[in-house]
């Protein structure tokens, strides 16, 4: 009996040795300690055993089942700590690998430039809105001063709908448009797509302009200057100066055309400013004060100021872009240049 204990205990240690997996140690628990395992066989044999030895041989076999539960206990931590660490090296996440998300796009040169002239303009109390791109005869021109015959219909080459529908040669007609429905004081920025039939390296027959207007009282060509000089200081250097030309727009009386110094050289003169060391930027001047009493302003009471700029030509400028068909080819070269 004693020799068949010991010969089970190192079967049965050999074979726990030798168990890889969580698996095989239950099946070798089974085998041995189970209900019908050979140690278990060997506690119901003990009535065969002769009583005086029974004491003995029934401690030895405590002894082993203790000791093999012991062994069976270190080895399944042994085997599943292995198997967990298995699982980690096999389940891993590299997670330096490059990611399958979709790229970001940008925003839109124009779109950046129009914000951040917006973002000036804002805190100065100006409201930003926009209007309508297919336009009456009327907001486009009757209500600006620009009768039906008036040779000023030919400043710009418009597409007419029908004969009184077109699309906006400028967004002036927002002036109209607003001071129809609100009384001064008024300070308004409108930007938006206009449309002109003209087409090369500085033309397009779309493009966006940002209108401004101010009405209120006592204002003069000063408080335009200034307000464009802090647009042009804030958008291009703090160095930036502003000259006003004398022009002509016939909803605005006295009208000038607006030159920036140049922020290529600084007024030095270069080929950015054909060496004049001035780029004209915009049109403007004190609102006429027909276009108020078309409006239903009191001109007596009230007077104000107005400008427009392209946007494009303003991008250009700022970001030394040559020709104004790249803004409108969606070219991913052009266009990831302006990532923040
Ligand atoms: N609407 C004019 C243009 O498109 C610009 C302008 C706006 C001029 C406001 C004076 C006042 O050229």
């Amino acid at each position: 009996m004693q020799e068949k204990i010991t010969a089970l205990r190192t079967q049965c240690i050999a074979e726990i040795r030798q168990c890889a997996s969580t698996a095989q140690l239950q099946d070798v628990k089974v085998r041995y300690l189970g209900k019908s395992g050979q140690i278990t066989a060997l506690l119901k044999g003990m009535k065969d055993v002769a009583p005086e030895d029974r004491p003995k041989i029934g401690s030895m076999v405590n002894t082993l089942r203790n000791e093999l539960e012991e062994l069976l206990e270190k080895k399944t931590v042994e085997i599943s700590e292995q198997e967990m660490k298995r699982k980690l090296q096999s389940e891993r996440v590299d997670v330096s690998l490059k990611s399958l998300d979709e790229p970001l796009g940008t925003l839109h040169p124009i779109t950046l430039v129009t914000q951040q002239i917006e973002e000036i303009l804002v805190p100065l109390g100006f409201k930003v809105l926009e209007g309508p791109e297919i336009e009456t005869d009327y907001y486009s021109f009757q209500a600006l001063n620009i009768p039906a015959d008036h040779p000023a219909r030919d400043m710009q080459d418009t597409f007419y709908i029908t004969d009184s529908i077109l699309l906006r040669p400028h967004t002036s007609p927002m002036q109209a448009r607003y001071m129809e429905k609100h009384q001064p004081p008024i300070k308004i920025v409108c930007p938006g797509k206009v449309f002109r039939s003209d087409s090369d390296a500085s033309h397009s027959p779309v493009f966006n302009q940002i209108e401004g207007l101010v009405v209120d009282k006592h204002l003069t060509l000063c408080d335009l200057k200034g307000t464009l000089e802090y647009v042009a200081q804030n958008l291009f250097n703090k160095d930036t100066k502003v000259r006003f030309r004398p022009s002509y727009f016939p909803f605005t009386e006295p009208s000038v055309e607006v030159d920036l110094s140049c922020s290529n050289c600084g007024g030095k003169g270069c080929s950015l400013c054909k060496g004049t060391g001035w780029i004209e930027v915009l049109g403007a001047g004190m609102v006429n004060p027909f276009v108020l009493e078309n409006c239903g302003i009191d001109s007596s009471k009230y007077n104000g100021y107005a400008f427009g700029m392209g946007i494009e030509r303003i991008a250009m400028i700022k970001y030394g872009i040559p020709d104004i068909r790249l803004f409108y080819e969606n070219d991913q070269r052009f266009l990831k240049q302006f990532k923040k």
